[in-house]
């Protein structure tokens, strides 16, 4: 959407893998503090958004949204005075239905001039907009309402288009919206992950500055995979071109947690400025065995580079030139962004590495000659 936003994927926090729906607005606050306190809002990390659960179960006499008396007692503009302070930027949700998917709040189905104005009234920066109890008419439809009232608010903002994929909005999404949803909820699980991540690829070629294809929150953090298992799930959304929004506890982050979503060379593949989303270039295996090479080019005439095992033991995985787009002789320079090392040995024609059973290695190649 050319609103001047998301000129590369968008970074942050939001509340809804840990939290679900129990959330206050001392929890807010706190992950604000937390970003900016662990460095992480240096490095990208500046949306703080509120997922769903944050109003009154009833609109006001005025027909407004109302912030949930008992948990958000100081209200949505304070809290977003709040986080501006700290120099971040406030996320809300909404649906384009008639509840959102909770059904503890209204949708604004209807009340799309109204809300956004509300929401701009209140300083939110960014919104995500979810597909719930809707009249059954077509999200392109119904989405691009939500696109008109929030331009005509005069306040940029954020919107992300939370709609889980049922009618493809990677297709018609990148005029209505900052992102997209590529596919239903993401869970705490390898499978679900790497899922998620193989649906989003298919829709690669859409991805672009403004407009980019989301396979769902980040659950770095949360406890249900090992810690290599996330640096997969990490460098593939990076790699992905994915909004990197974080989804864990930011307050009580462990040092494997900081050190995988802290990473700045992964980051920087992630918000290069060529915005260029990864596709699989190969893959050898049957169900069981699946070694993936993903690549994308990046700014610089640089290509990153992710090798993926997917399977239960130890292999070799190698990208080939021919299939990343490097002419058959070029030398190439690498960069192993998790190991901090530019590798001593020069590549050509391909490069290949070992990689354990469910982890990955990635690289920036630059070719040299
Ligand atoms: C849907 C969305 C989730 C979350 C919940 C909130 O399931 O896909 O990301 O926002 O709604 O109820």
């Amino acid at each position: 959407l050319a609103n001047g936003l998301a000129e590369t994927p968008a970074m942050g926090w939001n509340s809804w893998n840990h939290f679900w729906g129990n959330i206050n607005e001392d929890i807010i606050k706190a992950a604000a503090d937390a970003l900016v306190s662990s460095g992480l809002a240096k490095l990208g990390y500046i949306y703080v958004n509120i997922d769903d659960c944050w109003g009154e179960q009833d609109r006001d006499e005025k027909g407004n949204l109302q912030a949930r008396n008992t948990t958000f007692p100081s209200g949505i503009k304070a809290l977003a005075d709040y986080v501006h302070g700290k120099g971040l930027k406030l996320g809300i949700y909404s649906s384009a239905g008639y509840y959102t998917c909770s059904k503890q709040m209204p949708g604004s189905l209807g009340y799309e001039d109204q809300d956004a104005k509300t929401f701009a009234s209140w300083g939110v920066d960014y919104l995500k907009y979810d597909n719930c109890y809707n009249d059954g008419s077509k999200p392109m439809d119904r989405y691009p309402v939500m696109t008109r009232a929030l331009m005509n608010t005069g306040r940029p903002i954020y919107y992300s288009l939370c709609e889980w994929g049922d009618m493809h909005p990677a297709l018609w999404g990148d005029k209505v919206g900052n992102s997209w949803r590529t596919t239903g909820d993401i869970e705490d699980t390898w499978d679900s992950m790497i899922s998620r991540a193989d649906e989003n690829e298919a829709f690669a070629k859409y991805a672009r500055p403004g407009g980019w294809n989301d396979p769902d929150m980040l659950e770095v953090g949360n406890g249900g995979m090992t810690k290599d298992e996330y640096i997969v799930h990490f460098s593939i959304w990076a790699i992905s071109k994915a909004p990197l929004l974080l989804g864990c506890d930011v307050r009580n982050m462990t040092d494997d947690t900081l050190e995988i979503v802290g990473n700045k060379e992964v980051i920087a593949v992630n918000q290069d400025p060529l915005g260029i989303q990864a596709k699989k270039v190969r893959w050898e295996g049957d169900q069981e065995v699946k070694l993936l090479v993903w690549a994308a080019p990046l700014s610089g005439y640089r290509i990153a580079l992710l090798l993926v095992n997917r399977g239960p033991w130890r292999y070799a995985v190698t990208a080939k030139w021919e299939d990343i787009g490097i002419p058959p002789n070029s030398v190439v320079e690498a960069r192993d962004l998790w190991e901090h090392k530019t590798l001593t040995k020069q590549f050509v024609g391909n490069l290949s590495a070992m990689v354990g059973s469910h982890a990955c290695k990635m690289y920036i190649l630059k070719p040299i000659s």
